[in-house]
């Protein structure tokens, strides 16, 4: 059985006033981990300390959004991996769209951070998705299928255990817009499929494969009903307590036999 994982990805957002706000709504909400969801908030990297202080103690986790693949060195304006888990971080999203089409990210430096990430004891959300045009030409599983190929070089199947996939349309992110549940569903079952022939069956069904791009409090719980959904990577919806909290609890209310 999968548990759920919801993740709230911050992006550029709040303030430190506004972030511990958030963080602290989100504690007393989740003051202990929830059996049947796993929730995490990850805050801009200026905020991730005040963020730990603000649900320490409580069932909600801290991921970042990015990190840098090289030991600490030489790397103006970069943060390193063992940098994240020295403020308490236990996540990192890697891969995301944002990454990769505005500032240029390949799959190859997402393999690389991917990796290093895992090995530093870091778990890993890793976003793949297809543009519109893509999906439009008919390329979704042959693009999917070059992400997770791309960002999962040199992944052995013990590091795969520390990654959760998320599927997150590049149509879908901040447009209001939402796959499907039958888009959503079948993408992630096309995303297990690979990972059952790239590793073996038993990853396949054990790995977490979330839904991302622009999921609601009206559309959450359609979505994580999808055999294959395993929980949802929020942006806009998570920086709104009545927003996110909804989400949580939807899946919170979801059994999947
Ligand atoms: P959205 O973003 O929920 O605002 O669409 C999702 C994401 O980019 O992770």
């Amino acid at each position: 059985m999968r548990r759920f994982f919801v993740a709230g990805n911050w992006k550029m957002n709040l303030l430190a006033r506004s972030a511990v706000e958030l963080a602290g709504a989100l504690a007393r909400a989740v003051p202990a981990a929830f059996p049947n969801v796993q929730v995490a908030v990850c805050p801009p990297f200026p905020y991730l300390p005040a963020v730990a202080g603000a649900v320490s103690g409580s069932g909600v986790e801290l991921g970042a959004q990015n990190a840098w693949h090289e030991m600490p060195g030489a790397y103006t304006g970069e943060v390193a991996v063992e940098m994240l888990l020295d403020v308490g971080c236990r996540w990192v999203i890697l891969g995301h769209s944002e990454r990769r089409l505005i500032l240029g990210e390949a799959d190859e430096l997402i393999s690389r951070k991917t990796r290093a990430a895992v090995a530093a004891g870091l778990e890993v959300i890793l976003c793949v998705g297809e543009t519109l045009s893509q999906r439009q030409a008919g390329q979704t599983e042959q693009v999917l299928d070059f992400q997770m190929q791309g960002s999962l070089a040199g992944i052995d199947y013990r590091a795969i255990g520390r990654i959760v996939i998320a599927y997150e349309p590049v149509w879908a992110i901040g447009t209001g817009v939402t796959a499907t549940t039958e888009q959503a569903q079948s993408a992630h079952s096309h995303l297990r499929k690979w990972l059952a022939t790239r590793y073996n069956p038993r990853i396949a069904a054990e790995t977490r494969i979330l839904y991302g791009g622009s999921v609601k409090p009206q559309n959450a719980r359609s979505l994580l009903e999808q055999p294959d959904v395993d929980g949802a990577l929020v942006g806009g919806a998570s920086l709104k307590i009545d927003d996110f909290l909804p989400i949580i609890r939807a899946a919170e209310g979801i059994r999947k036999s």
